[in-house]
């Protein structure tokens, strides 16, 4: 039999090959989003507690209560909005089951998403597979900003979704509270529903607040707004996020969810819950925790030649090598995990369409000994590489 591939043009994703390659060549991997530090003894103390308390058996499919009575509370206190946490938030496999469900009960052949440019790379395999079509609206260097008339240029009759996420990966921009305004008059009077990727919620810096589809009474009446324990608790290898959206959107993306993982590991709730039932603030530093990362990074490389450019959210920063080389992203980050032993991750891959770039992003979510070995590899390669081409 001769297998036609659905995805035919999608290979293995570029996090995956530089942290397989970080590892043949024995490298320091700052590319790959994920802590290299210990998460909270008292989360690990209190998923200890939930297996001893026998909590090992399916969990309800849409969460457990407990959890996302939690959630719900967070959320008020975050967006002073009271969410049902039984009609309203489902707990989900990572942000990442979120968004195939959502982007499932959304779009089916025909339809049209408009996605940004770069993106976070699960979104167009995700619409693809609904059997819809991406449409690619440009975040073009050195700006990297929405850019509302290329979105309204973009809609058509067609168009059934947006998706939008901020803070952004890899972009490290945030959407400001007019970008939503600029959002929701866009898609004012059309059929469109949003789906916002809100990860980092809390990784904003520089005084800045997150603006979220949740606090805006037009956008979240017709948003799935998807979040990652993952990242707020440092803990990305236990794969539990979850949605909140309009009740009547909740139960169609339920309708996904409970044939795509049916439900969440359990002990893994219990535990996030009690964890957040005894330490409500526990998220709270976040914001501080990772702008001193960043700036312990920038401050090392800055006037190196791998230039870090302003980064006002997520737990990235991209470099931009283009005063030591003109050599595409893919092979200066080959170059670099070879010669500097150092693997970071090269900006096109989340493009559909690359402009011209000489980009890398690097992950600051790593002990501050990290990012100093990473800067002193780095700064040693980029003397060495000034030399040459001085
Ligand atoms: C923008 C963005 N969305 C979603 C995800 C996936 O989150 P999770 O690990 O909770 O599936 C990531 C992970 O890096 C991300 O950067």
């Amino acid at each position: 039999m001769r297998f036609t591939s659905k995805l035919p043009d999608v290979g293995t994703t570029i996090f995956t090959v530089m942290s397989r390659r970080a590892l043949e060549e024995n490298a320091l991997n700052i590319g790959q989003g994920f802590p290299d530090y210990a998460i909270d003894p008292r989360l690990a103390a209190s998923l200890s507690e939930a297996v001893a308390q026998g909590r090992n058996q399916y969990a309800p499919m849409e969460g457990t209560i407990e959890l996302r009575e939690q959630i719900s509370t967070k959320l008020f206190v975050c967006y002073e909005r009271r969410f049902d946490p039984t009609a309203e938030i489902t707990v989900t496999c990572g942000a990442t089951e979120a968004l195939y469900d959502a982007v499932q009960a959304v779009v089916g052949p025909g339809d049209e998403a408009i996605i940004f440019d770069p993106a976070y790379d699960a979104y167009e395999p995700a619409v693809r597979l609904a059997g819809a079509r991406c449409v690619r609206v440009a975040l073009s260097p050195p700006a990297l900003r929405f850019d509302w008339d290329e979105v309204r240029r973009a809609l058509s009759p067609r168009t059934r979704l947006i998706l939008i996420n901020s803070p952004q990966n890899p972009c490290c921009s945030v959407a400001t509270r007019e970008d939503l305004d600029a959002l929701a008059a866009c898609v004012r009077d059309r059929p469109v529903t949003i789906i916002a990727d809100e990860v980092y919620e809390h990784v904003l810096f520089d005084d800045r607040r997150h603006a979220s589809v949740l606090a805006h009474p037009e956008l979240r009446e017709r948003s799935y707004a998807v979040f990652s324990f993952g990242k707020t608790l440092h803990a990305t290898g236990w794969r539990v996020g979850y949605c909140v959206a309009p009740a009547e959107m909740t139960r169609e993306l339920r309708k996904v969810h409970q044939f795509n993982t049916f439900s969440i590991a359990a002990p893994l709730q219990y535990a996030i819950a009690g964890y957040l039932s005894k330490y409500p603030d526990a998220w709270h530093g976040l914001a501080a925790f990772f702008e001193a990362k960043r700036d312990l990074l920038a401050g090392l490389l800055k006037g190196s030649g791998l230039e870090p450019l302003p980064a006002a959210g997520t737990y990235f920063q991209l470099i931009d090598y283009g005063a030591l080389s003109k050599e595409s992203d893919v092979k200066f980050a080959e170059r670099l995990i070879r010669e500097a032993k150092i693997a970071t991750i090269p900006l096109s891959p989340f493009y559909a369409n690359p402009p011209p770039m000489t980009l890398l992003r690097l992950c600051i979510a790593k002990q501050d000994s990290t990012l100093r070995a990473a800067a002193e590899r780095l700064l040693t390669f980029a003397s060495a590489a000034a030399r040459l081409a001085g």
